[in-house]
C-alpha cells in the first residue's frame, strides 16, 4: 500500500507534499518522491529517493528546488520492482513531460508493457506504474483529459492515479479504483491525498472519489466524471476528526498513544450506540425481520481483524445462538463457500481497504450474501460494497501494528451480539443489562491496567532476550493468545506462535526448554485449572512463564515467573482486559530491542494488494 498527495494552488507545493508525506508514512515508507511544474517556467522537476521521507526531504533541500504551485508525491510499499530510487514514484513518461503516482496494482501491466515496447517506448523501472505514464503518452493525441480517460479504461486490477503535466499547469488529474483517493478542497487550492490525515492541517473539505470515478482539479475548480466521461455529482463533506489526533501527543511512538486511547475510544462508541440499557447499532441497516431470517453467520477479515472475528464467533454463539463460521479472506474467497440469502457475512476490517477482504466481499455478494462491515475508515471500499456499516470510530490508528482498532472491533462485535440476541430472543432484557453494565465498566478497568504498565515494561526487559515465544490461551481467550503472538513478531521481529493450549500437547510442548518464554492466558474463567496443568507441565520443561491472571489470583504466583493482573470482570469480557497488557508487553520487548515500532519492517497499515 502506498501513499499519494497533490496540490494544485496558490502555494509553494513542494513543503505541502512533504509534509502530507509524512503523515502517510505508516501507509508505506521504502522509497518516496516528488514531481512539480515550476511556478513561472514550468519545468517540470523530479525527486526520488529510496528510504525514509526525511531522506527525500534532504534531497530537495541540497537541491534547491525552484517553488511550484502544482505538483504530486509518493511514499512507497513495494510491490513490483526493488525499493530503490529508480523504482520509486513518480514515474514520467518517455518526453518526461508527464508525471504519475500510483497506489495500487495494474494487473494487466506486463501486456501493456510488450504493447509498449514493441512500439519503441523505453522503460527505466521495473514497476508497473511506470507503463501507465508511457500509455498516456501513447493516448495523447488532442487533449490530456480524454487522453486520461482512455488510458485509465485500458487498466485493470486496483489503482489510485494522481497525474500532472508540463503542457497542462492549470491541472491536476486524478482516478480511482480499489485504491482509496479523496480531493481536499480549498480555498482557490484543492488537493488530492491517499487518506484525510495527510491533508487534515490544510482543510477539512473532502470528496471522497468513488471506484470508476476520476477529476479534473483546478485551484478553483473541481469535476468528477465516471469512467465513461460522464459528469457525476461530487459531495464534499467536512470531515469531524481533529489533525492533533494523528499526532503523537507527548508519546514515545503512536502504538503507545493509541494504546492509551482505547479506555477513550470504547466509552465514545458506549456512549453513542448503548442507551437505556437498549443497543443502537445506526448503519446495521438489517430489519428485525431480516435478523430473524439469519440462519448463520460467516466472518471473513486478516490479521488482527481475523482475531478480533474468532472472538465474535465465540460471542455471538453464546449470546445470540447463531452458529457462526470464520475464515481468513484469503482463504475464504477460493473455497467456494456455501452460502445464500440466510447468511450473514460479516467483515471486519479497520482500515476498509484490504484487498483480501473486499475480493471474499465480492465473492459472498455474487452468492446472495448479506454483507455487514465492521470499519474503522469512514468512506472507504469495503463500506461501498457493504449493505451496512457499523463504524468503530477508533479515530485514525497509524501504528502499523493495530491495538485500538482491535479493541473497538471487539466492542462492536459484543453490541452486535447482543443486539442479535435482544432480537432472537435468546437474551433477557435482565441479562442484556448486566451485560452492557459489565460492558460500560471497561474502559475504567483499562485505566487500571495501564497504572501497571511501567512493571510491564520492567518484565518485558527482562524477557526480551528470549529468541521464542509462546502464547498460550483457551476458549474465549484463545484469540487472544493469537492477537498477542502477532502483536509481539510482527513489531519486534521474535518468533511468536499463538496456540489453543489444549493443543500443547500434540506438539508445540516439544519447543519448551528454558530458553522458551511461555505467556499464558490463565484468567479466571471456567478453565482455570486446565491453564494451571498446562503451566506445570512447561514449568517441568524449564520454561518461562509469564502469566496474565485475575486480581486477587494468589496460587499463579506459585507457579508463574511473572504475572500481570487484570481487574475481575465478566468472563466473557476477559479478551477486551487481556489485550491491554500483550498490548504493552510486545511494545515494551520491541522498545528494548530498538525496533521501529510505529513502522516496522516490511509491513504496511493496510495490505491494499493480494
Ligand atoms: C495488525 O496488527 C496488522 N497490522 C494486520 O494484521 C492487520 O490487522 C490486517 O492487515 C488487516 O487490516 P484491516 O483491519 O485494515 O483489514
Amino acid at each position: 500500500m502506498c501513499g499519494i498527495i497533490g496540490y494544485i494552488g496558490e502555494k509553494n507545493a513542494t513543503p505541502i507534499l512533504i509534509e502530507g508525506l509524512k503523515r502517510l508514512e505508516y501507509r508505506g515508507y521504502d522509497s518516496s518522491g516528488i514531481g512539480i511544474i515550476s511556478s513561472g517556467s514550468h519545468q517540470l522537476i523530479i525527486r526520488k529517493a529510496p528510504g525514509k521521507i526525511c531522506d527525500l526531504e534532504s534531497l530537495i533541500r541540497s537541491d534547491h528546488v525552484p517553488a511550484a504551485s502544482l505538483g504530486v508525491s509518493h511514499t512507497r510499499w513495494a510491490t513490483h520492482g526493488a525499493p530503490n530510487r529508480v523504482n520509486a514514484h513518480p514515474h514520467s513518461d518517455s518526453l518526461r513531460k508527464i508525471v504519475i503516482v500510483h497506489n495500487g496494482i495494474i494487473e494487466n501491466y506486463a501486456s501493456l508493457k510488450k504493447t509498449l515496447q514493441a512500439k519503441g517506448y523505453k522503460f527505466v523501472s521495473e514497476t508497473d506504474t511506470e507503463v501507465v505514464a508511457h500509455l498516456l503518452r501513447e493516448n495523447l493525441k488532442k487533449d490530456l483529459i480524454s487522453a486520461f480517460r482512455k488510458t485509465i479504461n485500458q487498466l485493470k486490477g486496483s489503482f489510485a492515479l494522481g497525474v500532472i503535466s508540463q503542457d497542462h499547469p492549470d491541472m491536476l488529474l486524478a482516478a480511482r479504483i480499489g485504491s482509496p483517493l479523496i480531493i481536499g478542497v480549498g480555498k482557490n487550492e484543492n488537493f488530492i491525498a491517499s487518506d484525510v490525515p495527510a491533508i487534515l492541517n490544510q482543510t477539512k473539505r473532502v470528496i471522497y472519489l468513488k471506484d470508476e470515478e476520476f477529476a479534473v482539479i483546478r485551484k478553483d475548480k473541481i469535476d468528477v466524471y465516471d469512467f465513461a466521461g460522464k459528469k457525476v455529482p461530487a459531495k464534499i463533506t467536512t470531515v469531524t476528526f481533529k489533525l492533533d489526533a494523528v499526532e503523537k501527543q507527548g508519546y514515545a511512538h503512536f502504538m503507545l498513544k493509541e494504546i492509551h486511547e482505547q479506555a477513550d475510544v470504547l466509552k465514545q462508541m458506549l456512549n453513542s450506540r448503548v442507551s437505556n440499557d437498549h443497543v443502537h447499532l445506526d448503519g446495521l441497516a438489517l430489519s428485525e425481520k431480516q435478523i430473524k431470517g439469519i440462519k448463520n453467520i460467516m466472518i471473513v477479515a486478516c490479521g488482527t481483524a481475523y482475531h478480533a472475528g474468532l472472538v465474535g464467533k465465540y460471542i455471538i454463539e453464546k449470546l445470540a445462538n447463531i452458529p457462526v463460521a470464520i475464515d481468513v479472506s484469503s482463504e475464504f474467497r477460493y473455497r467456494d463457500p456455501i452460502l445464500d440469502k440466510s447468511t450473514l457475512v460479516v467483515a471486519i476490517s479497520q482500515s476498509g481497504e484490504t484487498a483480501d477482504t473486499l475480493a471474499a466481499v465480492k465473492e459472498a455478494k455474487a452468492k446472495g450474501a448479506k454483507i455487514l462491515s465492521i470499519v474503522n475508515a469512514v468512506g472507504s471500499s469495503l463500506t461501498r460494497e457493504s449493505d451496512g456499516v457499523l463504524y468503530t470510530h477508533a479515530g485514525p490508528e497509524i501504528g502499523v501494528a493495530s491495538t485500538k482498532a482491535y479493541t473497538a472491533q471487539l466492542c462492536m462485535l459484543y453490541l452486535l451480539a447482543l443486539k442479535l440476541g435482544s432480537i432472537k430472543k435468546t437474551l433477557s432484557q435482565k441479562e442484556i443489562r448486566r451485560f452492557i453494565k459489565d460492558l460500560k465498566s471497561i474502559p475504567h478497568l483499562y485505566h487500571k491496567i495501564l497504572k501497571h504498565k511501567q512493571s510491564i515494561a520492567a518484565m518485558a526487559k527482562d524477557n526480551s532476550h528470549f529468541g521464542c515465544f509462546l502464547y498460550l490461551g483457551r476458549n474465549i481467550n484463545y484469540p487472544s493468545a493469537l492477537e498477542g503472538a502477532l502483536k509481539l513478531k510482527e513489531i519486534s521481529y521474535i518468533p511468536a506462535e499463538g496456540y489453543a493450549a489444549g493443543e500443547m500437547k500434540h506438539g508445540p510442548i516439544a519447543l519448551i526448554d528454558e530458553y522458551r518464554a511461555v505467556v499464558c492466558i490463565a484468567v479466571e474463567s471456567p478453565t482455570y485449572e486446565k491453564m494451571i496443568s498446562n503451566i506445570q507441565e512447561i514449568l517441568s520443561r524449564k520454561g518461562k512463564i509469564i502469566a496474565i491472571a485475575t486480581e486477587g489470583d494468589k496460587t499463579i504466583q506459585d507457579h508463574a515467573h511473572h504475572v500481570i493482573y487484570i481487574p475481575a470482570t465478566n468472563p466473557l469480557l476477559t479478551p477486551l482486559l487481556t489485550a491491554i497488557p500483550l498490548q504493552l508487553l510486545a511494545y515494551y520487548i520491541a522498545v528494548n530491542r530498538g525496533c521501529d515500532v510505529d513502522q516496522p519492517r516490511n509491513l504496511a497499515k493496510s495490505v491494499t494488494v493480494e
